[in-house]
């Protein structure tokens, strides 16, 4: 069985759930129900930048960006025939969902790829309630860049009081002066460095808009970061965000320090806003990423007449808690090394790229930049830096050795940061994404209860592209 949850648990919960817009289609009797979704993955056009620019080709499922939402209640099961009308093969991630091993999504490692007119179909029980997304895992600097992506939520059982429950898809996108994406994805400099960094940034695939609230109203605010390469710095200008969730994994809410909630690509934060301010008020949502150039992502817009009630909400706002197993330090767990080396400016001399070890240059004739653990990925298949027995825990040393930033990601686990030297606000929470900052050393780590192979990678799709990515096994 697996870990996450019993079967009866999880009848029990499908039989309670069977009331609403639920597609009811009877297995063998049981009571037991699934949600569908169809994902179509193709080109469109959508209307990123406000006119008079014309609308962005895209690459997006079901003709929009972000694509649909997916949206089920913990216990429920899900599935989601993705069919694939691009011309190249594709595949979708399901980003921090802790599945089993075969709908992970990754085409050559965990499934073959969805050729051209064929579909794959995706079924699983997601185990934990939280904010998460999904995207193409496939050519995703390209896939993911030109608009493969969505959310994916999973509410919990007993959610927090609250008036209204969005989710923000922050994006950003490199666009020419007709509004369409540069076809400039091989650039060595975005290989190299900081990666491909946009110049139009969207919420929600539109241009910056407003928010219209109630004064007193509570909002819960999903937002996940989907940028090939940037990381957010969200800055509410006079409201007070509390946090209480990052990678869909609750925490105890905290205000985050600096002022601002920083997300890197992959990153979730689940904020609750109070609306404090007064009927007829506008305040600025702005990235401030990039201090010298503030991005404005929305404008949070009071409405005239009578607040929603007089004082704030006092109800908790404390997320119940999903089975995450605690590691635990204290027997013998597998330790690992894992420098992330490589980049402009960087040191890597050499590193093992299909089938063999290979100096500088011949890894940069190959397109490859990086190195995790001495291996350049090819093709999302390599031999695994780490092999694991299950139910072990696992940590994780990473050890940045280049002067650029990375945002590394684990695939079938959430891990806990054990030690972060800029970011100490990080240790002890979980999470599937951890920002590292140049030449930075961070400790995380997990119990390795998923049985399979799992990718481990830069979420800087470019980096990911140019060899940053690598396997773990757990046996
Ligand atoms: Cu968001 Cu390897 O994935
Ligand atoms: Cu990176």
């Amino acid at each position: 069985m697996r870990l996450f949850q019993t079967r009866r648990q999880f009848l029990q919960l499908g039989a309670a759930a069977t009331v609403g817009s639920l597609l009811p289609l009877s297995r063998a009797g049981a009571a037991e129900t699934v949600r569908e979704y169809k994902l179509v993955a193709a080109k469109s056009k959508v209307q990123l930048a406000n006119p008079p620019f014309p609308a962005t080709g895209l690459w997006c499922f079901n003709g929009q960006t972000p694509g649909p939402q997916i949206r089920l209640r913990l216990g429920e099961r899900v599935r989601i025939v993705a069919e694939n009308q691009l011309d190249e093969i594709t595949s979708v991630h399901w980003h921090g969902l802790r599945l089993e091993n075969e709908m992970d999504g990754i085409a050559f490692l965990t499934q073959p790829p969805i050729e051209k007119g064929e579909r794959f179909v995706y079924e699983f029980t997601p185990p934990d309630a939280g904010t998460f997304w999904y995207h193409s895992h496939e050519n995703a600097a390209v896939q993911q860049g030109r608009g493969l992506d969505g959310a994916f939520i999973v509410e919990e059982i007993e959610p927090p009081k609250v008036d209204r429950d969005l989710v923000w898809m922050l994006d950003d996108w490199r666009l020419d002066e007709n509004a369409q994406i540069t076809e400039d994805f091989d650039s060595i400099v975005d290989y190299s460095r900081a990666g491909r960094i946009g110049n139009t940034v969207t919420l929600n695939g539109r241009a910056a808009g407003e928010l219209r609230v109630r004064a007193g109203e509570r909002v819960r605010l999903r937002m996940v970061n989907t940028a090939n390469a940037r990381i957010f710095r969200v800055v509410f200008t006079f409201h007070k965000p509390r946090i209480i969730a990052l990678d869909g994994q609750p925490t105890e809410p905290f205000v985050p320090p600096f002022g601002y909630v920083e997300l890197a690509p992959g990153q979730r934060a689940d904020v609750i806003l109070d609306m404090e301010g007064k009927p007829g008020e506008r305040f600025q949502v702005v990235d401030s990423a990039f201090l010298q150039n503030p991005y404005k992502l929305a404008e949070i817009v009071y409405e005239d007449g009578k607040p929603l009630r007089e004082s704030p909400l006092d109800a908790s706002i404390r997320l119940p808690s999903n089975p995450v197993l605690p590691p635990d330090l204290t027997g013998e767990p597998f330790q690992k090394d894992v420098p992330l080396e490589g980049g402009d400016l960087g040191r890597l001399r050499s590193a093992y790229l299909e089938g063999q070890q290979r100096g500088v240059s011949e890894l940069l004739l190959n397109g490859k930049f990086w190195a995790v653990c001495g291996v350049s990925a090819f093709r999302q298949v390599m031999p695994p830096f780490a092999t694991v027995e299950r139910g072990r825990t696992c940590v994780f040393r990473l050890q940045n050795r280049s002067v650029w930033p990375h945002t590394m990601h684990t695939h079938g686990h959430t891990f806990k940061v054990i030690s972060h030297p800029t970011q100490a606000y990080q240790e002890g929470r979980y999470l599937d994404t951890v920002l590292l900052g140049p030449e930075e050393e961070v400790t995380i780590a997990f119990v390795a209860d998923n049985p399979g192979d799992w990718l481990f990678h830069c979420h800087m799709l470019s980096h990911a592209y140019a060899g940053m990515l690598a396997t773990f096994r757990v046996l």
